[in-house]
Order: C-alpha cells, then sequence, then structure tokens
C-alpha cells in the first residue's frame, strides 16, 4: 500500500504545529505568591488562547500556597520550568513584567518646549524625581501627547484642544531597579525561556483591563502581601499607590485565630468568602478576617481616590478590581459598599478566543491572569510589526 499520502498529511500536520509554535508568544508574571503564564497565538488577525497556568511558589520556600515569597532565581527558574511542562507551554518566546515595588512611576510636569527639546529636557528633569543613583536603574519616559493632556485637563473634544494653549507638559517618568531586572533576566535564562521585553506591571495590567477606556478608572490588584491602587485616565497613569496589605492577612489572620495551619485556613478562604451567608463556623471566621483585611485596604483607597479626585477635580467613574484577592467570593458587594463606586472584576480572557465551554472556568481565574495576558497581548503584537 502506498502510504506516501499519509506521509505528507503527517509531514504537512508537523508543519503545521512547528509554525504554530512559533507564532504563539507567553505573558509570564512572576508575582510574590504564585507565577503566571499564559500562551496565546494570533490567528487570521484574532489573539487565540493556546494554554495558561499557575504555580504557586510558597512550597519553594518552605510555606504555603498563597503566601508571599522571595525567592532567587534558580528557584523562580525551577518553578517556571514546572509550570511550563504542565501548562503545556511549547513558546519561548515572552513578555516578563516587573513588579510595580522594583520601580518608580511619576507624571512630571516640564516647560511647553517643542518636541525635540522635549527629547533633553525630560530625562533631565526626569533624573530629579529619582532617589537613588542613576547607575541603579533604567529610566524611560513617555511624554503624554498633546490632545490627551489637553483632554485630561479639561478640553471637551479634540477640536476643542486643538485650540487650546498649553503652558506645560507632562511626562509619565518610569524608572526600574537594574538588580531585579538581572535577577529576572537569569530566571528567564536558566528556564530556557526568550523575553522580547520586560515591562512594569502596571501597564500590562491597563491593557488587559481598561485600555480603551477614555474616563478616569481607578485598577486595585489585590495581591498576596500587598494592594497596588493605579489611576488612569485615556490609557496615562495619573497617581498610583501602594498599601501594604493582601490576600495573605485574611490567611494569616485566620490561621492565627482559629489556630490552624496557614494551609487550611488559604483551602477554607477560597471556599467561603467575605459574606458569610451560611450559620457554619468557618464561614463566620473567614468573614471575620476577610473583613478586616479588606476593610483596611478599601479604607486607605477610599482615601486615595478621594484625594485624588479633589486635586484633579475629576470624577472616578469605576473601580476595577484585579489579582488573586479579587477572586474572593463576595468580594464585589463589599467593595461596593466599601468605596460607593461601580465595581468590576477584571475579565481579561475575554480580550482573547477560547471555547466556550471553558468561558465560567476563564472568567473565575480572569483577575490572577491579568498581567499575563497583558504581557502575551504586547508580544503577539510586537511579533508582527
Ligand atoms: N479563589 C481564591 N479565593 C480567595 N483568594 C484567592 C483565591 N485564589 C487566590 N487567592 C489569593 O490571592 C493571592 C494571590 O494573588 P496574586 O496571584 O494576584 O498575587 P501575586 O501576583 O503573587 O502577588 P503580588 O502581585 O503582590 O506580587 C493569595 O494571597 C491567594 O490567597
Ligand atoms: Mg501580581
Amino acid at each position: 500500500m502506498d502510504l506516501s499520502f499519509l506521509n505528507q498529511a503527517k509531514n504537512f500536520l508537523e508543519y503545521k504545529l512547528a509554525t504554530q509554535h512559533e507564532s504563539s508568544v507567553v505573558g509570564v508574571d512572576i508575582g510574590s505568591s504564585s507565577i503566571k503564564v499564559v500562551q496565546i497565538k494570533n490567528d487570521k488577525g484574532v489573539a487565540v488562547l493556546d494554554t495558561y497556568g499557575e504555580i504557586a511558589l510558597g512550597p519553594y520556600s518552605e510555606s504555603a500556597v498563597g503566601q508571599a515569597t522571595n525567592l532567587t532565581a534558580e528557584k523562580l527558574a525551577e518553578a517556571l520550568t514546572t509550570l511550563m511542562e504542565e501548562a503545556k507551554v511549547t513558546s519561548h518566546l515572552c513578555g516578563v513584567s516587573i513588579p510595580f515595588s522594583a520601580s518608580l512611576v511619576k507624571l512630571i510636569e516640564v516647560p511647553a518646549v517643542d518636541q525635540d527639546k522635549l527629547k533633553t529636557v525630560v530625562p533631565i528633569e526626569a533624573r530629579k524625581y529619582i532617589p537613588v543613583p542613576m547607575n541603579e536603574v533604567q529610566l524611560d519616559y513617555f511624554i503624554v501627547p498633546e490632545t490627551e493632556q489637553k483632554l485630561f485637563m479639561g478640553a471637551r473634544s479634540p477640536e476643542e484642544a486643538e485650540s487650546t494653549q498649553l503652558e506645560s507638559r507632562m511626562a509619565l517618568v518610569v524608572a526600574m531597579h537594574n538588580e531585579t531586572l538581572r535577577k529576572y533576566a537569569r530566571t528567564l535564562e536558566l528556564a530556557k525561556m526568550r523575553p522580547g521585553f520586560y515591562e512594569l506591571e502596571v501597564f500590562s495590567n491597563i491593557r488587559a483591563t481598561v485600555s480603551r477606556s477614555l474616563a478616569p478608572v481607578a485598577i486595585i490588584d489585590l495581591g498576596a502581601a500587598t494592594s497596588k491602587l493605579y489611576l488612569v485616565e485615556l490609557g496615562i497613569i495619573l497617581a498610583s499607590h501602594v498599601v501594604p496589605s493582601g490576600s495573605q492577612d485574611i490567611t494569616r489572620s485566620l490561621a492565627s485565630s482559629s489556630h490552624m495551619s496557614i494551609a487550611k485556613a488559604e483551602e477554607i478562604k477560597r471556599q467561603a468568602g467575605i459574606l458569610s451567608g451560611s450559620q457554619n463556623d468557618d464561614a463566620t471566621r473567614v468573614s471575620h478576617a476577610a473583613t478586616l483585611t479588606m476593610e483596611q485596604i478599601f479604607v486607605e483607597a477610599r482615601r486615595v481616590l478621594m484625594g485624588f479626585q479633589k486635586k484633579y477635580n475629576k470624577v472616578i467613574t469605576k473601580v476595577i478590581l484585579t489579582g488573586g484577592g479579587a477572586t474572593l467570593k463576595g468580594l464585589p458587594e463589599f467593595a461596593r459598599q466599601q468605596l460607593e463606586l461601580e465595581i468590576e472584576i477584571a475579565n481579561p480572557f475575554s480580550l482573547v478566543q477560547a471555547p466556550a465551554f471553558m468561558e465560567e472556568t476563564l472568567r473565575q481565574a480572569g483577575p490572577e491572569f491579568c498581567t499575563a495576558i497583558g504581557l502575551a497581548l504586547r508580544q503577539l503584537g510586537e511579533n508582527e510589526a
């Protein structure tokens, strides 16, 4: 029997698989409590989900799932390699996030000089805001386009913006610690990944949530040890704030008040959530611990939001919750009561195509994967450019 046709078909399949892998890209988010990866590909102009996955770092640090860690590049690479195998990641080309804590982001004002002069003025001005020696950081800046700045300052339409004159220009200054960049580069190298770029997690988060929103919105990233608050308008970060509490604090206070292990407390926290609907003892304890932690975070977030609204004479239209902490059951209602604002739980997988039967699973996992999806989307765009 002539098998050449079958062989040809097989070759064709292998070819398809090979090109498919090459055109796929990965987003790698190395968080303090877990690493998240998302692999996507471009299919006729549509971003399609290949695979995604997460690995807890606690167990690599003699700690528990859900707890923040500070691991070496070697340990991080070990975890990342395991995750890539488990999630069946096939592409090595990736975008990588840098934690907000290893950075400085500031919106500065500079004299309104012409575009060429701005390119020399901004870096000089930016240096004044960096509290560490310049050789310890990578400095980057972004000059807010004129029209965006005018719209931000109150122009009601691009036409109205056209006719106004700017007295000063705004620039977003970003500095990242070299030490962190080096550690991440080493991690990726050991895990045999090929980073296309590194970016601050806030930018990936914005891309995965509000990049198309024109009105001012707040993003609250509820991580393990800290919660980060970003105020964004027209895709520009106007202000940011870090609250030194996160979802791991719920687990810790539950473990100590109920005399149980951190691992057990984490399990119960994920089952029960913040609103104690049932009369079950565990649920009531979780609700109590979660209320204590989340109240602390939202009281501070509210204070920062109010201060911002007053300073810029703006009204925040909604708050988007991201991060693993945002998957806590009952949190949207609780946040709504605390902040008295419209609350949305991030659903970043809605930006990629996936089988319909996965919709609910992806919606639930979404908040944790915002950064990884934002990274993968940028890398996919850069691949095509
Ligand atoms: N289903 C769930 N219900 C409640 N909490 C959860 C759930 N899943 C994860 N968490 C909590 O989310 C936290 C981790 O969130 P996330 O993965 O966003 O943090 P991270 O990225 O590692 O931290 P960071 O961004 O601060 O470095 C953990 O403390 C964990 O307990
Ligand atoms: Mg995170």
